[in-house]
């Protein structure tokens, strides 16, 4: 199969792409490792991690023939999508919406999920040829705004990042997401005491409460 469909259909099915924000390399490391575990099949490393490029390197080639899509968060330029790409990532995630990052994806069919707030953004996320549109940030707006959305721009594929856990999960899925990102929940439930078991069970729990949603 195209690969760039068994990619999609890795965010679409499990709902969610989980996104990596470690204080180091390490940390990253095995949060992703726990994380893929618990049955996360997509994630970002963002670039706000210390050798971000490296963790990404290290995770493609140990998943790549497990199907495990690994992607590159806060991409905020042409440059750094490109890096990104040839450190292995297959998934670029931006916060904003930049046509460069638009375009080097594309070029090598990697995912894009690009960020966007307002209507007139979504549209233009939408025409600039990106795969998702991250709504972001997700809290303050609420699953009513995309509902609102939805009525005129049905054909826009959201995932709303920013404050998603598994007890509000339901009714973002409800208001027409296709799925969401996840940050803290996950990626930090090891944080207070170094116990990678918790990023598992968070993942099993979230991934749960995506699934009876569905
Ligand atoms: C991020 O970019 O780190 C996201 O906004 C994470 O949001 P969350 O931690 O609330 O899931």
């Amino acid at each position: 199969m195209w690969r760039k469909l068994e990619n999609l259909n890795k965010i679409v099915q499990t709902g969610i792409v989980l996104i990596i924000r470690s204080e180091s390399e390490q940390e990253a490391l095995k949060v992703a490792e726990a994380a893929i575990e618990g049955g996360i099949q997509a994630l970002e490393i963002t670039m706000s991690v210390p050798n971000a490029l490296d963790v990404i390197q290290i995770l493609a080639k140990k998943y790549a023939d497990s199907g495990i899509l690994i992607g590159a968060g806060t991409i905020l330029d042409g440059e750094t999508a490109r890096a990104a790409i040839l450190a292995g990532a297959e998934l670029l995630v931006s916060p904003h919406l930049n046509h460069e990052i638009i375009k080097v994806a594309n070029r090598y069919q990697a995912i894009t999920i690009s960020g966007a707030f307002t209507p007139k953004e979504i549209v233009e996320t939408l025409e600039a040829g990106a795969d998702f549109v991250k709504l972001f940030p997700a809290e303050g707006l609420g699953p009513q705004y995309v509902k609102s959305i939805q009525s005129p721009l049905p054909q826009a594929p959201i995932i709303p990042t920013g404050g998603v856990t598994p007890q509000n999960v339901s009714e973002w899925i409800n208001a027409g997401c296709v799925g969401v990102g996840v940050g803290s929940y996950i990626s930090k439930a090891a944080q207070k005491d170094g116990d990678f078991d918790k990023v598992t069970v968070a993942a099993k729990e979230f991934l749960q409460a995506v699934a009876i949603v569905r």
